[in-house]
């Protein structure tokens, strides 16, 4: 449990992950499609089920990024600090999205580039700390900073789906200046949000 004295920071796994960051991501996401299970579309048992090697592609790339937040507090007889990572974001740009062949959402016309914010989670003793916010900021600084020249366009749009009625997650990606896109046939389960990010040309 988080102390007056925990102490908060937010940054990106490395492209090139060393074994540590890779089995605390590990650990990270199964807590969290374990904990939050109706907010993932992926399930607990498919993914213990991956390799090491599975784990080290997910985050072995420049095409996207995971972000994380650490918290760091002193043992209980205060001899030393531990660090335990307690929050996540993944960004998957552009040319990942067209690897897969994903279709923005209808209503997103002239998006340019897109990029999709996806896993999104703070372990639950450490919400309402503004980790989610740091997270975000941080993905956006990230794209922000992506390279896409050879793409000729500078707008880029950034989506997420979220479960309707996952009013903190909804709350979150509003103050952050998303907005919710109409749903395409009223059923759907999950909404988009988007938010547009203008990039000064360099
Ligand atoms: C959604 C989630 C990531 C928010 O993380 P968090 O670190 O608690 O969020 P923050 O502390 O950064 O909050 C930032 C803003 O989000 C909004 N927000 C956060 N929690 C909220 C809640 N329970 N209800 C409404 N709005 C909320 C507020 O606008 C808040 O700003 P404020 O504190 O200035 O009012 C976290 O609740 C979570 O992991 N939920 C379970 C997994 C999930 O739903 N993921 C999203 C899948 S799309």
């Amino acid at each position: 449990m988080p102390n007056a004295e925990t102490r908060y920071t937010v940054y990106p796994i490395p492209p090139v992950p060393g074994q540590h960051h890779i089995v605390q991501y590990k650990d990270l996401r199964l807590q969290a499609i374990q904990t939050d299970r109706h907010h993932f579309t992926s399930s607990y048992e498919r993914e213990a089920s991956l390799t090491y090697e599975q784990w080290k592609a997910r985050l072995q790339s420049r095409e996207k990024t995971t972000i994380v937040a650490a918290a760091s507090f002193q043992s209980s007889e205060r001899l030393s600090w531990q660090h335990k990572w307690v929050g996540m974001v993944t960004v998957i740009g552009p040319k990942i999205l067209k690897k897969f062949g994903f279709k923005p959402p209808r209503s997103v016309t002239g998006c340019g580039v897109c990029y999709c914010f996806v896993g999104v989670w703070v372990d639950p003793s450490h919400r309402g700390k503004g980790l989610g916010k740091e997270m975000i900021l941080s993905g956006l600084d990230w794209i922000r900073a992506d390279d896409v020249s050879d793409s000729g366009v500078e707008k880029r749009t950034l989506l997420l789906q979220v479960t309707q009625g996952n009013h903190p997650a909804i709350g979150l990606y509003s103050a952050m200046g998303f907005r919710l896109l109409e749903a395409e046939d009223g059923l759907e389960e999950n909404l988009w949000m988007s938010m547009e990010l203008g990039v000064k040309p360099v």
